[in-house]
């Protein structure tokens, strides 16, 4: 079975990235075969200067290293190393209706947020599709914000077979974890860069913290019982605390005693902890660059290998010889 999934490095990788696919990615590359990437040609549609682009490219490198992905068990690797994706992204493109890609949501809220419609950020979910399928990959690791992309890669990969022969692309499935699948920002919107309300995987301890004790409550008095329902705070604990002390908390809620300033110090002491590990991780790869290019290099290696087989079985079936 191959897993497949991929970030994009377009600023600071937040808690949500790490719920919601990061997490996931490196559990399940025990269970198979798995191509983990960092999108870089995504980026583009919103990253404009190149020392930004190279440096996000970087620290996601880091980052998802950090984060447990091993490269002696998961191919690890950018994008742009494998440019035969462009080439099968053309290829679907000759597929896919416009008007697919017309009902995407990303692209419907990054136009609305006052991005120009490029084309870049039109045709972005065919070369997501073409990511995908460019690997044969079966399963997908994503959060829910991704759910419409896997299903125009499900579409087009339909389209190709329909057209050119069931064996030409394997059609993928998404994994999308129901507990992590919107994890919600500091102010209970979906978690987004482009919302401004992150909280960052790697912060500095000081700035991160603050951003937790900003976190906007009610005036409901110390001593009274707390909304349960719209709090800010309870849905991020449960991330990072144990059951126990999650139960503690909801209890507390109920009834009445703990103010919010306590609520949101344990939250903030528990989302440092649960990163400690991943922290020193990332301090020693840091420290060592050299160890990074290398895997970057391998990994370009193996990906551009399994990615030619499968161009050439499209090539071949589409008639491009
Ligand atoms: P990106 O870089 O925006 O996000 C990376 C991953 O993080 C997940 N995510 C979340 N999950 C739960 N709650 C949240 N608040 C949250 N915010 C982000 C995203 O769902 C995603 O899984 N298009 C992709 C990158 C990509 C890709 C691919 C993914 C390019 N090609 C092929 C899979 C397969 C994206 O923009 O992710």
């Amino acid at each position: 079975m191959r897993i497949l999934t991929g970030l994009q490095p377009s600023g600071k990788l937040h808690v949500g990235n790490f719920f919601g696919a990061m997490e996931p990615a490196v559990k399940l590359q025990e269970q198979g075969d798995a191509f983990y990437f960092i999108a870089n040609y995504h980026a583009m549609t919103t990253v404009r200067n190149p020392d930004d682009l190279r440096a996000y490219t970087r620290e996601l490198a880091v980052d998802f290293l950090a984060c447990g992905l091993d490269p002696s068990r998961s191919v690890f690797f950018r994008q742009s190393d494998v440019p035969e994706v462009n080439e099968l992204a053309w290829i679907l493109s000759t597929v896919c209706p416009v008007s697919l890609l017309e009902k995407c949501h990303s692209y419907k809220d990054k136009t609305a947020k006052g991005f120009t419609p490029n084309h870049g950020l039109f045709a972005y979910p065919v070369l997501m599709a073409a990511d995908i399928l460019l690997y044969d990959a079966n399963q997908v690791p994503v959060g829910k914000d991704q759910k419409q992309h896997l299903e125009v890669t499900r579409d087009l990969a339909g389209k190709i077979n329909e057209a050119y022969g069931e064996d030409t692309l394997v059609v993928p499935e998404p994994i999308i974890r129901e507990s992590v699948a919107v994890v919600p920002g500091l102010d209970g919107q979906k978690m987004s860069k482009s919302y401004g309300n992150t909280l960052p995987l790697f912060g500095e301890e000081k700035p991160s913290k603050k951003l937790i004790m900003k976190i906007k409550t009610d005036s409901t008095p110390v001593e009274e019982p707390k909304a349960i329902d719209d709090s800010l705070v309870l849905p991020l604990f449960r991330l990072f605390a144990d059951d126990a002390s999650y139960e503690e908390m909801l209890s507390q809620h109920e009834s009445g005693g703990v103010g919010y300033g306590d609520f949101k110090k344990r939250l903030a002491e528990a989302y440092w902890d649960y990163f400690a590990p991943m922290r020193a991780r990332r301090a020693e790869l840091e420290a060592d660059p050299g160890y990074i290019d290398q895997v970057l290099s391998q990994g370009a290696e193996k990906a551009r290998s399994t990615a030619s087989v499968t161009l050439d079985r499209v090539r071949k079936a589409v008639g491009i010889v």
